[in-house]
């Protein structure tokens, strides 16, 4: 089955996870992803939280699957040449090196647009161009905090917390495939390759977006009447964390189920939204909370909703986080069990969907990884092994016209 992205040549320039994200999901649907990686060495997430000796840890073999590996001293006159000829005939260069490491190399964005001005230059970095935090080199937890989502994140009487899910690495990388796809569109129709950027503050900032409305009505109103603060509580002026509170409106809360005492996710996320209510008043078994003054709107409800919290945790205690959610699922209730990684690698729906696969490794043996969670009707994403360290060294460059002795004689300076 051809894919989407056959013909597209990338230089996945790219390490750690933001980058190699973005790169993984363009080899997924079909691009011919060439990733560049230091003699040796290779990409720093070969050998972080090895699991087993010598072979490359499962941090690098679940970002880089579906891709090519060539190893290119780029700081060698010798390797800047090779570099500059597979430049020359790819369409996208994808970079995340910290600020002004391209630049230092001899690859600024003009240099490359003059070597190739078809070419989409596709950057991550931990702050956009000319923020007063531009020089800083910027991970994961990083982003996090300075893009607005560990301040409304946690309990109101903790710290900031982070968030588990990668806002400041994957998301900023699915923002730069949408970049660079929608780059390779405006090319069709202007001939032009052009520079892509996306930060990780402004990729965390764009999923708090809901924190900054909550903002803009705090000052206006001086209160968020969804927030478990309201209207017991006491609001400064700026947002405050809301524990497990809905971001969205609907208040909902984490709730214990039955084997809670031993188990720590045994619990499930409950959702009283508006119109849901009459069905949880039956499923709970609470007719006369339909009706009642007290219950009846969400308005009513907010003053003692941790009072509700506890009585539905009372018709819980009985049920482990399953057949809760059977019960409640026949309701039409919105209602999630808290499911813990094990449970979701083991999950025969995500099996079968292919959003967990198992990939054969030359090294590893097969190892588990997310496989596309985007779905098509024409295409089904195959995952296939993350490469080893230069393992397509001498196809890439036998691809761009170099003979077995110059290959020979590239290994011998330890330019590749
Ligand atoms: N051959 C020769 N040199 C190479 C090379 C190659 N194939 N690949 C990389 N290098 C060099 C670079 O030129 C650079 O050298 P310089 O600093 O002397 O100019 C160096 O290796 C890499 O630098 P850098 O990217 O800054 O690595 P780091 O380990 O110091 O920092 C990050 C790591 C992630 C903090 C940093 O890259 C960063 O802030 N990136 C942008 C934000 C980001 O993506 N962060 C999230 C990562 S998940």
């Amino acid at each position: 089955m051809s894919k989407p992205l056959e013909g597209i040549k990338i230089i996945d320039f790219t390490h750690v996870q933001a980058g190699p994200a973005c790169t993984q999901l363009l080899a997924w649907f079909g691009a011919d992803v060439i990733k560049v990686e230091r003699p040796g060495s290779g990409d720093v997430t070969r050998n972080q939280l090895r699991d087993i000796p010598d072979a490359d840890a499962l941090y690098f073999t679940m970002l880089n699957s579906n891709k090519k590996s060539l190893t290119l001293d780029t700081k060698k006159p010798e390797g800047k040449e090779v570099l500059e000829k597979l430049i020359r005939e790819s369409d996208v260069l994808v970079e995340n090196f910290g600020p002004g490491a391209l630049d230092r190399m001899g690859f600024s964005w003009e240099r490359l647009n003059e070597l190739n001005p078809k070419m989409i230059v596709a950057s991550v970095k931990g702050f956009s161009d000319g923020h007063h935090y531009d020089d800083l080199k910027v991970y994961e937890n990083v982003a996090q905090c300075a893009g607005g989502a560990a301040s409304t994140t946690g309990f109101w009487d903790g710290p900031p917390t982070i968030s588990a899910a990668a806002l400041g690495d994957s998301n900023t990388g699915m923002h730069l495939a949408i970049g660079i796809l929608t780059a390779l569109i405006g090319r069709d129709k202007t001939g032009k390759g052009q520079k892509v950027a996306v930060s990780m503050q402004d990729s965390v900032l764009n999923l708090c977006r809901v924190k900054l409305r909550d903002q803009q009505r705090l000052e206006r109103v001086g209160y968020l009447e969804e927030y478990p603060q309201y209207p017991h509580g006491e609001f400064s002026d700026v947002v405050p964390r809301g524990g497990n509170a809905g971001g969205g409106g609907q208040p909902g809360w984490v709730l214990k189920c039955k084997g809670w005492e031993t188990d720590p996710n045994a619990y499930i996320y409950f959702t009283i939204q508006g119109h849901a209510w009459e069905p949880i008043c039956k499923a709970l078994g609470k007719p006369e909370w339909i009706d009642d003054p007290a219950y009846k709107t969400a308005e009513a409800r907010q003053p003692h909703i941790f009072e509700i919290f506890g009585t539905i945790e009372g018709w819980l205690a009985d049920k482990t986080k399953f057949e809760a959610v059977d019960i409640l699922r026949k309701f039409d209730i919105p209602c999630a069990p808290v499911l813990t990684m094990k449970e979701l690698a083991n999950d025969p729906s995500l099996r079968a969907s292919g959003t967990i696969v198992e990939v054969p490794h030359k090294k590893r043996g097969s190892y588990l990884t997310v496989g596309s969670p985007i779905k098509f009707s024409d295409m089904k994403p195959e995952v296939t092994a993350s490469p080893l360290l230069g393992e397509h060294t001498d196809e890439v460059l036998a691809g761009l016209g170099y003979s077995r002795q110059d290959i020979f004689n590239l290994r011998e300076i330890k330019a590749v």
